[in-house]
């Protein structure tokens, strides 16, 4: 087989970049280890920035999520019993879209046969080869037969665990990473939200999230020790926690019920540098963590995959090699931005394992500050959106 771009992996970053390059009439290849049920079981977050509803605008496949989605103007911190709204949409004009992450996904999966985007599931094995040369390609056995797709790029939008970024020598590559002491146990149950916009809790026996999909459909997160079994957490041990750390007038509102799903995810920030390596580019997760507090996995995917597709359409639409050259820095310097944010955020609002009086009076201090003060709030206000890209 042969195509313009191989992109591995049919996450939200492979089959957005995949739908993009389509648009351009740029010929691409999707190669997905797993089933596209398996992909959409994924329970994931929910919070869109603008720049991911407004390329699902410009792809055309935004009705659902105009239609679903939750317009968000604003979101909270609770600290104890202090609720402190920032008012996004007051304070920077924008909004975000509460919209599961695997209506995206779903959404993006749908439109591909309509689209003529090509999305190979349960592709085993797949291996990269040549992506220092011009003519790099994908090795892979699909369907019980030994592949080969030929490519001028590949794109890796495999994940975390993909195979795309351990292609790139360890000669050039830089990592940053750091593991947080605790993960946070999420469950999902069909009650309505307790707030009408997210609350994230700061309280003395740890952070607290409620969050929402639907008018009907409510997600909510505690944070736990690393040594924490899901199994040792009963639905109603999970709905007490919630109520003492979301704290009285949030407690008052919540509406318990059995979950539809509950697990215990761990929580990283990881860097991957570069994010391009001769014809292979890298996309979302599979260059980059973020911890869930700040909402900016998919966003970021989302960011990343908008500068992959304009290097790209630059590449072959304009013969622009230098489009390719600059895409790492142009897709890193958001990064960045969006891993200090959800560091900052999630430093804020939990309690660390080794901190001591003087950590938890920096949080009171700072709390204090961004409840009295417009422009911390504002700067608060303006990573949550989604900084320009
Ligand atoms: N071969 C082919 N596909 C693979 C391989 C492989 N060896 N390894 C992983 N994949 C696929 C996974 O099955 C998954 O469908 O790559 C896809 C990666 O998707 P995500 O992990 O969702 O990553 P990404 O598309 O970058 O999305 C980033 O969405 O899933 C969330 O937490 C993630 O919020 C983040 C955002
Ligand atoms: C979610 O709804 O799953 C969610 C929302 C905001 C976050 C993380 C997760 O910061």
């Amino acid at each position: 087989m042969k195509t313009q771009v191989a992109i591995v992996g049919a996450g939200p970053a492979g089959l957005l970049l995949g739908h993009l390059l389509r648009a351009e009439g740029i010929e691409c290849v999707v190669v997905e280890r797993q089933t596209g049920d398996y992909v959409l079981g994924r329970i994931r977050a929910g919070v869109l920035e603008s720049i991911t509803v407004n390329l699902m605008e410009r792809l055309g496949l935004d009705a659902r999520l105009k239609a679903e989605g939750l317009v968000e103007e604003g979101f909270n911190l609770a600290d104890g019993e202090r609720l402190i709204r920032i008012d996004v949409a007051g304070l920077t004009g924008q909004t975000v879209t509460v919209y599961g992450q695997t209506e995206v996904t779903r959404d993006l999966m749908d439109a591909a046969p309509e689209r003529g985007l090509p999305v190979l599931y349960g592709a085993s094995d797949v291996a990269l080869h040549d992506i220092e040369s011009d003519a790099p390609y994908l090795t892979f056995t699909h369907e019980g037969r030994a592949e080969r797709l030929d490519a001028r790029f590949i794109v890796g939008c495999d994940g975390f665990h993909g195979p795309s970024r351990k292609a790139i020598p360890a000669s050039v590559a830089r990592e940053y990473e750091r593991v947080y002491p605790f993960g946070w146990l999420g469950i999902l149950a069909d009650v309505p939200p307790c707030n009408h916009e997210l609350i994230y809790a700061n309280h003395e026996r740890g952070f607290a999230l409620a969050s929402m999909r639907s008018h009907t459909r409510s997600r909510y997160y505690v944070d736990v020790p690393l040594t924490e079994k899901i199994e040792d957490w009963s639905d109603e041990r999970i709905w007490d926690e919630l109520a003492i750390r979301l704290g009285p007038d949030a407690a008052a509102n919540i509406t318990r019920g059995p979950s539809i799903e509950k697990s215990i995810a761990p929580l990283r920030s990881y860097v991957f540098e570069p994010m391009r390596h001769g014809s292979l580019l890298l996309c979302g997760d599979a260059a980059h963590i973020v911890p869930p507090t700040g909402a900016k996995g998919l966003n970021l995917a989302a960011s990343d995959v908008h500068y992959a597709a304009q290097a790209l359409t630059g590449f072959f639409k304009a013969n622009d090699a230098d489009a390719i050259a600059s895409y790492a820095a142009k897709a890193l310097a958001r990064v960045w931005k969006s891993e200090r944010f959800s560091w900052t955020l999630t430093k804020l609002m939990h309690r660390f394992p080794d901190d001591g009086p003087f950590e938890r009076a920096m949080q009171v201090a700072e709390l204090d500050y961004i409840a009295t003060s417009r422009a911390a709030q504002t700067s608060i206000a303006e990573n949550y959106v989604g900084l320009p890209v």
